[in-house]
């Protein structure tokens, strides 16, 4: 997916190990549709050579702010009228004390001080030693840039190239790519909390054994992306799945029915939005056995009696806040035949103003996807696509019904 087409981006380099990974960085920046003008400073190509840069970003780079290429002798100016967004990453502690005071000897960050700041962002992905990091120098100079309006990413943690483990390790290119896809997503959702439940449940018939479905998780975990990134805080459900939680994104993992409802009812009280993905169990065991369930020998099996499990959405959409529009609830219906009719049914039988169907088995575990939005006014099909296309258009509908609905 091109999430970045159009992107026009200045990659700037600082010194630092992490240069390695910024090669990678260029090549996804690129896969997802952005042009990419590298810049490094003269530390920056102690680690990576421009040699590397260029072949990856397919442009000269530049190092030089006395670069005759242009015309004018302004590369600072040129470079930084062009982009949509300068990154810098690797940031090292010192280009983040050069930016809070407004240096301008080398041409990366002269050109950060030349930018527009009103239509060109500055990115800071920062990478450094963990007692640099925790300087308070360091962070100082990071709260003065962020007050000067560069919006400054996360750090990892772990192992560092000087043997230590801790804060500072720049993002993976992976993370920076998402971070900067998040950032030009049009915050549609800001302002909103939005609590998602995803993936199956598991019902258990001993400690050992239990009863769950084939649910993935996918489309929810894809929706709380979207949502994260179109601006609101989002919790997220999870039944038992091994995705990774989006950046940003809260998670909280339960197995049971009777686990999800506790924790959504606890967490529907601060939420604006909830948005019901998981295929809950619809019955659980009567009684689980405490110890596992033994053969006796005898050949005989055990008989398993079930009781109904409560029904998350509907208790949501029951509630004082929902009833009051303060809480907008968006059910899924998974379907095997006549979706809109069984939908649309369940859409009323729920009491929820937004249903989204889909046809159950053609859909779980993979990662396209079909939906049929059913609410008031009518219905409306999402055609087949990624469930990350989906999603992200299905926060948008989710916008446009909010504008609509929600009273303060
Ligand atoms: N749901 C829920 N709690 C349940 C069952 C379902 O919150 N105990 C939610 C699902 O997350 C989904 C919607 O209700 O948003 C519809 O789920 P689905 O399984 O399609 O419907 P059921 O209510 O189970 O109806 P049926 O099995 O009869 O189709």
């Amino acid at each position: 997916m091109m999430e970045l087409a159009g992107k026009h981006l200045v990659l700037g380099l600082s010194g630092g190990i992490a240069c390695y990974k910024s090669a990678e960085l260029v090549r996804l920046l690129t896969q997802a549709g952005a042009s990419v003008q590298v810049v490094m400073t003269e530390a920056a190509t102690q680690f990576i050579t421009p040699t590397t840069m260029q072949a990856l970003s397919g442009r000269a780079v530049y190092t030089d702010q006395w670069d005759a290429r242009e015309g004018n002798n302004m590369a600072h100016i040129n470079l930084s009228r062009e982009a949509d967004a300068i990154l810098i990453a690797p940031c090292s502690a010192d280009f983040i004390a050069r930016l809070a005071q407004g240096r301008s000897d080398e041409l990366l960050s002269l050109l950060c001080l030349a930018r527009p700041t009103e239509r060109v962002p500055l990115l800071l992905a920062p990478a450094m030693n963990r007692e640099m990091w925790a300087h308070p120098a360091t962070q100082r100079n990071l709260a003065q840039v962020a007050q000067d309006g560069a919006t400054v990413l996360g750090v990892g943690c772990g192992a560092q190239a000087c043997g230590e483990v801790g804060d500072g390790r720049m993002l993976e290119a992976a993370e920076l790519l998402q971070a900067l896809i998040a950032f030009f997503t049009p915050k549609h959702l800001a302002g909103q909390r939005v609590l998602i439940t995803a993936g199956p449940t598991f019902e258990a018939i001993d400690p050992v054994r239990g009863i769950t479905n084939l649910s993935s998780g996918k489309m929810g975990f894809a929706i709380a992306r979207a949502a994260q990134e179109a601006g609101a805080e989002v919790t997220l459900v999870a039944g038992p799945v091994h995705l990774p939680t989006p950046p940003g994104v809260r998670r909280i993992n339960v197995q049971s029915a009777q686990n999800m409802l506790a924790a959504v009812e606890e967490q529907a009280r601060a939420a604006t939005v909830f948005i019901a993905t998981a295929a809950v169990a619809d019955w659980r065991p009567a009684q689980a056995a405490a110890q596992k369930i033994k053969k006796d020998g005898s050949g005989s099996t055990p008989t398993l009696a079930f009781v109904e499990n409560p029904d998350i959405l509907a208790a949501v959409a029951q509630s004082p806040r929902a009833r009051a529009g303060q809480l907008y609830c968006v059910g899924f219906a998974a379907e095997s035949e006549n979706l809109l009719q069984h939908a649309s049914a369940k859409r009323q039988r729920k009491g929820v103003p937004l249903l989204v169907g889909n046809i159950g088995p053609a859909t779980f575990g993979q990662d396209d996807n079909a939906l049929l939005l059913i609410d008031a006014q009518g219905h409306r099909e999402l055609p087949r696509a990624s469930k990350r296309v989906l999603a992200q258009q299905l926060v948008v509908e989710i916008a446009r019904r909010l504008t609509r609905t929600q009273t303060p």
